[in-house]
Parts: structure tokens; sequence; C-alpha cells
């Protein structure tokens, strides 16, 4: 029994996410001149995008978390945004990159920039590895985005089924069967 099991079919496999991952640091390092950036991951879906990606930097990088909660606990989005765990400093004058595994209906990152926005950063923009090709809740501008992709179940590099599949190397589709019948969906 093996976890990649339950995958119908990889999307994006590691090599891949890598090499984008690098292009994607290496831009946002052009972008802020060498200034320090501070990255903000969104927990828990963000947290290996953003291991990789505070490594293509080549610049002075701070790492901050949030915690937020927008899914209750169904498969879909309730539109509801709860703020989990909030940031430890104060972001007045830094150069922000709020980090994202996805973006679904853009609730989620809508609600932060509006609440990051009020507190003075020099600069606030958005690094999503994946976006999701479907009609959004809210309009936001994603500066960085990874790979555009599917409306499909996906999981894998951070994105969860039910908390499971987080640590899978690559971004997969999930088999039907297993989330089927069930209703205790991450995203
Ligand atoms: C996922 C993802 C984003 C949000 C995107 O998080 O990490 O935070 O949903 O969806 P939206 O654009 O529709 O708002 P989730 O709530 O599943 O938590 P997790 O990161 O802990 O898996």
């Amino acid at each position: 029994m093996s976890i990649h099991d339950d995958i119908e079919r990889v999307l994006i496999d590691a090599a891949t996410l890598q090499a984008r991952i690098a292009e994607l640091g290496a831009q946002i390092a052009r972008d802020t001149g060498g200034e320090p950036v501070l990255l903000v991951g969104i927990l828990k879906g963000a947290v290996l995008f953003l291991a990789d990606l505070a490594r293509a930097i080549d610049a002075p990088v701070e790492l901050d978390f949030m915690a937020v909660s927008s899914y209750g606990n169904t498969m879909q989005s309730q539109g509801r945004v709860r703020i989990l765990k909030d940031l430890d400093d104060a972001i007045s004058g830094k150069h922000v990159v709020l980090v994202e595994d996805i973006i679904d209906t853009g609730l989620t990152m809508s609600y932060l920039l509006d609440l990051l926005r009020q507190r003075g950063p020099a600069s606030l923009r958005v690094c999503a590895l994946l976006d999701k090709q479907k009609p959004r809740a809210r309009h936001i501008t994603v500066d960085y985005i990874g790979f555009p992709i599917e409306n499909a179940f996906v999981v894998g590099y951070g994105l969860d089924f039910a908390q499971r599949y987080r640590n899978l190397p690559y971004i997969g589709v999930l088999k039907p069967e297993v989330y089927q019948g069930r209703k205790n969906a991450g995203g």
C-alpha cells in the first residue's frame, strides 16, 4: 500500500515544480531589487512551496506565517475567512509577498490583502503556486503564478485531502473513489 496508489494522474511532476519555483524566486528577487523580502506563508498548504521558494530567492528573506480557515468542513468554499494565527511581527515598511499553494475562489486572498494593506507595507504582492482556472468570487491580482490548473481536486506538495497527501512530492489528481462519500475534505 502506497499513498501514490490513490493518485489518478500526476499533473505537475517534482522536477517541473522545482524548475518553475527557481524562476519565481529569481523574478521576486529581481522585482525587489535585492532588498529584503518578507515571505508570508498561509498555513498549512503553502509550507512546502514556501520552503523551496525561499531557497530560490537570492536576497535577504524573512519568514512569517498566518493561519486562516475558509473552508469549514466541506469540499466547497463557504466564503468565510477566520484568522486562526496572525503574523508575529509588524509589516510596516516591508516588502511583503503572500505565499499560497492555491487560489481557488479568491476569497481567502482577497480578505488577506485587504487586511494586510492596512498595516502599511512598502509593497504587498501575491505568489501562488497554483491558480485554478474558474470564475472567481472576488477579483484579485496574483503577481506571481506558478501554474494555471484545471478545476480538478488536486493534492500533493502541500495540498491535502482530509489533511493527507501534503507530503507527495508532486501535484496529482486524486482518484474519485478516495474522496467520494467522504465529507471531511481539505483544500
Ligand atoms: C486552501 C488554500 C488557500 C485557500 C484557497 O486552504 O491553501 O488558503 O484554500 O481557496 P479560496 O481561493 O477559495 O479562498 P485550506 O483552507 O484548504 O487550508 P490548508 O492550506 O490548511 O489546506
